[in-house]
């Protein structure tokens, strides 16, 4: 039998208590689960909308419904043209910038979604974007830089030539002036050679949807993700 879940230790220390991901993403039914300790926690999971038996599964084990996540991809080799002059990558006197626009942007993550986690949402998206410049988190970070502010940043996984979007978010203050349209199409551009491009946002990012849809991408799955917190 299949180990049904794992300690994630870096989001224990976001959350300040133990924290376990549910493994297997099909067959989570009340029986299977019954062998879940009910003193964990706090355990979470992550499975395909249409996994109906395991939604049903969860939910009968004390799991709670917290947002649907789409899976966007882009299998072309037809990039945005876009303009670059502002975009370069991060260096380390950028942490303190991206710092603050990671901590103030995120809204719709399920971290904010979780009344019992909201307070630790804006620390933890913060921690995980400058997670890159202690080398724990992703293998590339593109910034904008509008007259000598950060104004927003892409953070990237390159693996072989698979180009995943981690994280992006742009300040405010910034808002709608094309800053994440330029950021992904430069990233793609730098990363041209991969043969897909994905990136994973919340169903409600209205704002997500359409930027990603605007530069190509288009949904190809969608995931449930429940909580559970110990009783
Ligand atoms: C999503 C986000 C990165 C967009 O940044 P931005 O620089 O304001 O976006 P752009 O100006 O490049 O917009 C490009 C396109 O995205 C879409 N878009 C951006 N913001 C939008 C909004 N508030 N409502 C609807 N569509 C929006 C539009 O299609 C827009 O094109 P248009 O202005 O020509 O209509 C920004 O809203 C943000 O930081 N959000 C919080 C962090 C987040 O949720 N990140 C994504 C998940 S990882």
């Amino acid at each position: 039998m299949t180990t049904l879940y794992t300690k994630d230790d870096w989001l224990a220390a976001q959350i300040h208590k133990d924290a376990y991901r549910i493994l297997p993403s099909s067959g989570l039914t009340t029986s299977r689960l019954s062998a879940l300790p009910s003193d964990l926690s706090f355990c979470y999971a992550k499975v395909a909308a249409d996994e109906t038996l395991s939604v049903a599964g969860l939910v009968g084990s004390g799991f709670r419904f917290i947002n649907a996540q789409a899976s966007l991809t882009k299998d072309t080799t037809e990039f945005a043209g876009h303009s670059a002059d502002n975009v370069r990558q991060t260096r380390s006197e950028d942490r303190d910038a991206v710092w603050n626009i990671a901590y103030q942007s995120f809204i719709f993550d399920r971290f904010h979604l979780d009344q019992e986690l909201n307070q630790f949402a804006d620390r933890l998206n913060a921690s995980w974007a400058v997670n890159y410049y202690a080398g724990n988190r992703g293998t590339d970070m593109l910034v904008w830089e509008e007259n000598g502010k950060v104004a927003g940043f892409i953070l990237l996984i390159i693996q072989n030539d698979l180009f995943s979007i981690d994280l992006i978010a742009v300040d405010r203050q910034f808002a709608r002036q094309g800053i994440a349209y330029h950021l992904v199409a430069a990233a793609e551009a730098k990363y041209s050679h991969c043969t897909r491009y994905e990136v994973v946002t919340q169903l409600e990012n209205n704002p997500a949807l359409q930027l990603y849809s605007r530069l190509g991408y288009t949904v190809n799955s969608i995931d449930f993700i429940l909580h559970r917190h110990g009783r």
